[in-house]
């Protein structure tokens, strides 16, 4: 896409790990980017912490003071535009973005869900796969279109689900490929050489850098 680093902005609502593997990745080289800020909309969220401790910029928009989606959509929007930033990561962002925000960083925003999508998009995802009975689960990284974990698959990654495991220890096994697979995505997009066709991203050459 560009030589400079991307200026990024990661959304949050709680612990933040994937935000500190993104983080390590940027700091490590290994990913185009530089985060000028991280949002959330809970001021308690414990990745606001590791955040200010690594001197990366931070703002709380909480969503319980705007009556209605767009409104907070556009709100974030602001936010992120005062900070420069021009690619969002969402990494445990608890909020639905409506057509606002996803018009405004089309193609430009990226999650990380714990399942294989399109399986159990939504809450709770570890759990819906133990509920189902599945032996495979795992992460996705997909573009954001306001469809909630409907966007286009960038990267996906399995783990087993074993017949004793409870929600705690498929999270566990599923975080740790989040953890690998979400900064290598973000590389991969924002080196470019891809486009989005329908529902899929299409990768120059036929697969990705
Ligand atoms: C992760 O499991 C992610 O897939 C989901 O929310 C969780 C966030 O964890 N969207 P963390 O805050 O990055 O530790």
């Amino acid at each position: 896409m560009e030589n400079r680093p991307v200026p990024l902005a990661v959304l949050i609502s709680g612990r933040g790990s994937n935000l500190k593997a993104l983080a390590g990745a940027i700091d490590a080289g290994r990913v185009p980017a530089r985060i000028v800020v991280v949002v959330s909309n809970r001021r308690d969220a414990a990745g606001l912490a590791f955040a200010d401790e690594a001197g990366i910029a931070t703002a709380v928009v909480p969503h319980r003071e705007y009556a209605t989606r767009p409104e907070y959509d556009r709100a974030l929007v602001q936010t992120l535009r005062a900070h420069g930033a021009e690619f969002v990561c969402l990494a445990g962002f608890m909020r639905v973005l409506g057509p606002d925000f996803c018009d405004a960083f089309a193609h430009r925003i990226l999650n990380v869900h714990p399942s294989l999508l399109p399986a159990f998009a939504g809450a709770r995802a570890q759990r819906q796969a133990i509920e189902h009975g599945v032996t495979l689960s795992g992460a996705t990284v997909h573009f954001v279109t306001p469809e909630l974990d409907a966007g286009p698959i960038v990267m996906q990654a399995s783990v087993p689900v074993q017949p004793d495991d409870d929600e705690e220890a498929l999270s566990a096994r599923i975080l740790e490929v989040e953890h690998r697979i979400y900064p290598e995505a973000l590389r991969r997009i924002l080196s470019g050489g891809w486009h989005i066709d329908g529902r899929r991203v299409r990768w120059a050459g036929g697969s990705p850098v």
